[in-house]
């Protein structure tokens, strides 16, 4: 779906070279999750509250960018709640079938983790309704006039949905969700922590302003810190005898061209393309997509969450506008109207 490129560097989708690794980093319970503080809380109180009645958690839904922690807090929900937890994606349930016979396999107060909920079909989507509602299936037997409806029990489960955006759900799905949790990019402090947490794992040698140095180019990506924190490690090891201070983590965030704010090529083209066509704007998404050629959805979900946050673009009711911040830290004359 997405067409980012992901050859880049700093891209927060999944890499290769990351799956061997992330899933050694990721933390298996909430005390070791870094950050996302609110939704914490949030979730704390729930499952203390469903374990205590030993219930099934509410059905959760999860949505925030790429790479923030959305398969690993499901992962996390199923270890604090003490159960299975069952993985699948929107696109790899292709029939109704498929998905009843993944329900029907559910043990008591059992997790039902599907990632990219927002892809599944309609016809998928229907009888999730009244699953997740009743714990109930309904099922068509016969063809015809002498088609009839019954209906099978399920366990109780809990449905964890993972998404990009809220929006791309439709509202009768997003309305069965008792739990709606936004993940926010991390800020430079935590996601120092992380990477502090993630060389401690890694047993490599790193000091606290070169996890800092990592921390502050990531946009605001655990992912994107963790893959950058690698690449350190493989420079410092054949330079510097593996130890990573502020000097080593700069010589290779510079060899990697990355810069001090973590922006590559394609940012840069987004906020030229909005001062160079549009003086800066406000310029609207569409438009916008159009003239750098890039998926909308993918300048929504990956491009401006990094560039609002720091600053470098504004919302305005009638469209993106450029921050004399960016003009600045492209070189760019800033002329007020
Ligand atoms: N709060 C956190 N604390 C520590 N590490 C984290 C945290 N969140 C994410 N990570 C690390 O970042 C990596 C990516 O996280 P994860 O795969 O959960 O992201 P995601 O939101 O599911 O991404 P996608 O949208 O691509 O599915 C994990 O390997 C994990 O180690
Ligand atoms: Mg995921």
């Amino acid at each position: 779906m997405f067409m980012e490129n992901d050859e880049r560097i700093v891209t927060s989708h999944i890499r290769d070279e990351d799956k061997q690794v992330e899933n050694g980093l990721r933390p298996k319970y909430l005390e070791s999750y870094i950050g996302q503080d609110k939704v914490k809380e949030k979730l704390k109180i729930f499952i203390e509250a469903a374990t205590a009645r030993k219930e099934a958690l509410d059905h959760v839904l999860l949505y925030g960018p790429p790479g923030l922690g959305k398969t690993t807090l499901s992962n996390i929900i199923a270890n604090e709640m003490n159960v299975n937890i069952r993985i699948t994606s929107g696109p790899a349930i292709e029939r109704p079938g498929d998905l009843a016979a993944i329900l029907t396999n559910l043990s008591e107060n059992d997790v039902l983790f599907i990632d990219e909920i927002h892809r599944l079909n309609r016809s998928v989507e229907e009888i999730l309704y009244p699953a997740m509602e009743d714990f109930a299936l309904d099922i068509i037997i016969g063809k015809g006039p002498s088609a009839r409806s019954i209906r099978l029990d399920l366990c109780k489960f809990t449905l964890i949905g993972a998404t990009t955006r809220a929006g791309l759900l439709t509202s009768p799905l997003r309305d069965r969700f008792g739990v709606i949790c936004k993940l926010d990019l991390y800020n430079t402090h935590q996601l120092t922590d992380i990477v502090k947490r993630s060389g401690n794992i890694l047993g490599v040698e790193i000091v606290e302003e070169a996890a800092v140095e990592i921390a502050s180019r990531s946009r605001g990506t655990p992912r994107i810190a963790n893959r950058l924190l690698k690449r350190v490690r493989d420079y410092a090891q054949v330079r510097a005898e593996g130890k990573i201070t502020k000097t080593v983590a700069k010589e290779a965030l510079t060899l990697l061209e990355i810069d001090e704010l973590g922006l590559d090529a394609v940012d840069k083209k987004i906020i030229e393309t909005m001062i160079d066509n549009f003086g800066g704007g406000p310029v609207g998404i569409d438009t916008l997509a159009a003239s750098t050629a890039e998926e909308k959805n993918t300048i929504e979900d990956v491009y401006e969450p990094y560039l609002l946050q720091i600053g470098f673009i504004n919302r305005t009711p009638r469209g993106r506008m450029v921050s004399e911040k960016a003009y600045k830290h492209f070189n760019i004359p800033y002329k007020k109207e």
